[in-house]
């Protein structure tokens, strides 16, 4: 099929890019004025220009002048759990920090306690609410992990949910291993030893399945060291699972430190970031992720995107969706605080959110972008794009279209 009368066809520069870095965030995305994208499959076939449409018997839609650019690859996501913690929004909104609320039993654990209640079924359905409403807010590509499991019948069970909301939904899913995200209440008092049964136990059990292609762990203080996130790393690796971890959220942890030496895909977070980080990252040739929706609703810093793009780097965007720190899924909010909060231009905030989340998710060669070839995942919408992050709260996506078929 044809979508014909494209005002802006938001299309990327070198076909082949794999991430956009530095001043091509702000270049590597290019306008294309008055266009038509011809769609195979699931893949974009072709693309040209209205002076010369020849549609032929195709089915034709008619874009009637809108603005069409990918749709978003959120890289970062725990859509997988059971209830929602609002109890804690309150001790929250009464001054009390996501440390604090862990310490008391809250946080992380308290999901942990409401998912080992929750039969597969009744995970599945709820996680699927939220990709669903994901994607009609244009997201086209997602990772997503397990950690709320903390014992290795509970990991292996979400990380199965994981498998099966893969097969069921229209984006494109990758799967992270995060049992490293708290230690499970039968190690309370005893890191060490959940470290080693994480490396003994949980880890063969999910390589055994094929269950995740990453590894994750929360590297912070108060969470993981730089040492044990070292000795997890390393064991993951014997599995072929490449690391994508959260790092730099509570404090300078070393954790960008200790992903780049794993060669990690991704270091996520880094509200604490400062210049030996970015120093480091532009040695290496992990994307920088920035999760800028936890910071709104965890009331953090910023991370420091400017500086860090500027420098250089790769930023992704990504949304955090989980039940404590970030409980939106909604890119257009991640987009418009980007521009908001970080001061990125409205492309560069598109950049990385698209192309470069793609790449924190090792799909960029097929996803995050327009140009023949890559999936047919695009986002069609009445206004500019400088305009969406503007009106932040409008609804201004009018279809979504994933691998192809519009949904
Ligand atoms: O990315 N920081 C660690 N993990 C999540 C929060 C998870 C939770 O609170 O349930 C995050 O913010
Ligand atoms: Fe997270």
């Amino acid at each position: 099929m044809y979508i014909s009368n494209i005002g802006t066809l938001w299309q990327l520069a070198d076909a082949h890019a794999g991430r956009l870095a530095g001043p091509a965030m702000a270049s590597g995305i290019i306008p294309v004025r008055n266009a038509w994208l011809r769609v195979d499959g699931d893949r974009i076939a072709a693309i040209g220009s209205m002076d010369d449409f020849v549609p032929g018997t195709e089915e034709v839609f008619d874009a009637r002048g809108a603005s069409v650019f990918p749709t978003f690859c959120d890289s970062h996501t725990h859509i997988i759990y059971a209830g929602s913690r609002e109890g804690e929004f309150l001790d929250k909104i009464a001054g009390l920090s996501y440390e604090e609320i862990a310490r008391r039993g809250g946080g992380i654990l308290n999901s942990a306690d409401r998912l080992h209640q929750a039969s597969d079924n009744e995970l599945l359905a709820d996680a699927l609410g939220r990709a669903q409403l994901m994607m009609s807010r244009g997201t086209g590509a997602f990772e997503v992990k397990s950690g709320y499991g903390l014992n290795t019948a509970d990991e292996l069970k979400m990380l199965r949910v994981a498998a099966r909301l893969a097969q069921e939904v229209d984006a494109d899913v990758k799967i992270t291993f995060l049992g490293a995200h708290a230690v499970g209440r039968e190690f309370t008092g005893r890191q060490a030893d959940y470290v080693d049964m994480l490396i003994a136990d949980m880890l063969p059990a999910v390589a055994a399945e094929g269950l995740a292609e990453f590894v994750d762990v929360f590297c912070d203080e108060g969470f993981f060291t730089p040492d044990e996130t070292s000795r997890i790393l390393e064991a993951a690796a014997r599995y072929g699972m490449r690391p994508k971890i959260h790092a730099n959220e509570l404090a300078c942890s070393g954790g960008v430190q200790v992903g780049v030496a794993h060669n990690a895909l991704s270091v996520d977070h880094l509200e604490r970031m400062g210049t030996d980080e970015i120093e480091l990252l532009k040695t290496s040739s992990t994307i920088a992720t920035m999760l800028p929706g936890a910071s709104f609703f965890s009331n953090l810093p910023y991370a420091p995107a400017r500086k860090a793009i500027d420098a250089g780097l790769a930023v992704a965007l990504a949304s955090d969706y989980n039940p404590g720190s970030s409980p939106s899924g909604d890119m257009r909010m991640v987009w418009a605080l980007g521009c908001i909060k970080m001061r990125l231009l409205p492309v560069e905030a598109l950049a990385a959110c698209t192309l470069n989340g793609a790449a924190a998710m090792d799909l960029a060669a097929t996803n995050g972008g327009i140009a023949p070839g890559r999936k047919a995942s695009l986002i069609i919408s009445p206004v500019n794009i400088n305009y969406i992050p503007y009106a932040y709260t409008e609804p201004w996506i009018s279809k979504v279209m994933l691998r192809g078929r519009f949904v």
